[in-house]
């Protein structure tokens, strides 16, 4: 079960760890290319859980006006060194500050997976809430379910804790939302040291 705050406060303390290990390289970045194609001139985009602005948040400043939301404090505050460009944000992706029909899109990379299970739903839903109408969301999740916690993450001392739903729940939660989704990509990408399965989901919505 994972705990909000105790994850708040560990990305507090090991922001500068984590940046260092994020690779900038990998598919995950040619998705997100592909993704930003599909969306209008000047698309407004928020990045949700953007961490420290790398390479996501970085790469959206290039193309679309950007937005990030986090609710460490410590990983905005690299996110205004590594996006300069970008509007940030201190919130939970639970219940968003902005209002609705907002962004043209959203994207998500690698935060879900610590928001508690019995909440997916609801941030999916907050989502949909500040997409306008036909806005697109771009989700990275892992293919199958876990839920755990590593007392001593990347060697930090830290604990880290995650509530990974899987791709097939979260398909299922993406279509109750009214999402459509467009294109899906299992891929592998490399995180200190390791390799992990990552599943994209590229979506719209229904209206
Ligand atoms: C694994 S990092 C991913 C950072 C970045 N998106 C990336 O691709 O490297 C997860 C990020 O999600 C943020 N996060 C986790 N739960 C959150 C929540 N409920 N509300 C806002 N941010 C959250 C964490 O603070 C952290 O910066």
């Amino acid at each position: 079960m994972v705990d909000k705050d105790t994850v708040r406060r560990s990305y507090d303390d090991l922001a500068e760890t984590y940046a260092a290990e994020r690779s900038e390289a990998g598919r995950g970045k040619d998705i997100l290319d592909h993704f930003l194609r599909l969306l209008p001139k000047s698309a407004s985009v928020l990045d949700a859980g953007c961490g420290q602005g790398t390479p996501v948040l970085r790469q959206l400043n290039a193309s679309a006006i950007a937005a990030g939301l986090d609710f460490s404090r410590s990983q905005l505050d690299l996110a205004t060194e590594n996006a300069p460009h970008a509007s940030l944000i201190q919130g939970d992706m639970t219940n968003l500050p902005v209002q609705d029909g907002m962004f043209d899109a959203i994207t998500a990379y690698h935060s879900l997976i610590h928001i508690p299970l019995e909440e997916h739903q609801a941030v999916i839903n907050e989502f949909v809430r500040v997409l306008r109408p036909n806005g697109r969301l771009l989700l990275a999740e892992r293919p199958d379910e876990w839920s755990g916690s590593n007392s001593d993450w990347l060697g930090t001392g830290v604990e880290m804790q995650w509530n990974i739903a899987g791709a097939e729940a979260t398909r299922e939660q993406l279509r109750n939302a009214g999402l459509i989704i467009v294109d899906e990509w299992e891929i592998t990408e490399t995180f200190a040291g390791d390799d992990e399965q990552v599943v994209f989901f590229s979506t719209q919505l229904d209206t």
